[in-house]
């Protein structure tokens, strides 16, 4: 695997395109400020019993789902330079390893030996997604995103019921902004992944929406709270795609599949 490392300062916003040649092991790499590349070895790994080929220093999380291996996640991005690790669902079990890790985070090594499904790592991920749960509004019969909807694919891989009681529910009240012409947002249903706020200043340099407050007051909001459709944000439309739950989605049919 073709390395890219820009130990330039994170406020150059150098960029750059990278495709690999399935099998040949070949790139093309279209640089604009890179001021390294390092070609990484294949290696060898274990997920599940299932022996797998990879590139040292790859990100576990993208080895595993590459083979078909589900790993719960909600604010993992394959784009972003660095994992922002803030839902703490990914936990797996690494041999060797004192404690369950996130796959998020973890590069892999020759011969490292992971288990998704270890006892461990699944409790840490079914608390978290529980307390995700214990402010999520639950109402899939009338949410567009059911049917793609992270948390409903995530509830039958934990094996935990939507509407668990484990902990107390806390609903926010916070108005759903209709203000776009092409999206709906609904600040109660986000789950804090972070991926719009990425994509809005991070990818499109927009930064047009960001987190505001703290703890439980956290949202995503537009500066001053202003509405979503007075502001530049308001025709991105991948906002509908990136959102894994039902707090972006779009007004024309089948916009969020
Ligand atoms: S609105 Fe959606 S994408 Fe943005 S932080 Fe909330 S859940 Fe994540
Ligand atoms: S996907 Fe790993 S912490 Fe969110």
């Amino acid at each position: 695997m073709l390395e890219l490392v820009d130990s330039s300062s994170a406020s150059c916003r150098s960029e750059y395109r990278v495709r690999r040649l399935e099998n040949l092991n070949y790139y093309w790499v279209k640089p604009i400020g890179i001021l390294n590349l390092r070609l990484n070895e294949k290696i060898h790994i274990f997920i599940d019993g299932k022996e797998i080929e990879c590139f040292e220093g790859e990100i576990l999380l993208w080895v595993a789902l590459d083979q078909g291996i589900y790993i719960p996640n909600l604010c993992a991005l394959r784009e972003r330079r660095e994992p922002f690790g803030g839902c703490r669902l990914c936990f797996v079990e690494v041999e060797g390893e004192d404690f369950p890790v996130t796959a998020c985070t973890k590069k892999v090594k020759e011969g490292m030996v992971v288990q998704t499904k270890g006892e461990r790592a699944l409790r840490l991920s079914r608390t978290a997604f529980e307390l995700i749960l214990s402010n999520h509004p639950v109402d899939c019969a009338h949410c567009l995103k059911s049917g793609s909807c992270e948390l409903q694919r995530m509830a039958k891989h934990l094996k935990v019921k939507l509407n668990t009681k484990r902990f107390k529910k806390i609903l926010r009240d916070l108005p759903i902004d209709e203000t776009s012409p092409l999206l709906t947002y609904d600040p109660n249903k986000c789950v804090l992944c972070g991926k719009c706020v990425w994509l809005c200043q991070e990818k499109y340099q927009i930064g047009a929406i960001g987190f505001a407050y703290r703890g439980f007051q956290r949202w995503v909001t537009t500066f001053n709270n202003e509405p979503i459709g007075g502001s530049e944000c308001r025709d991105l439309v991948e906002l509908i795609t990136i959102c894994p739950v039902g707090a972006f989605v779009g007004k024309q049919k089948g916009a969020e599949k």
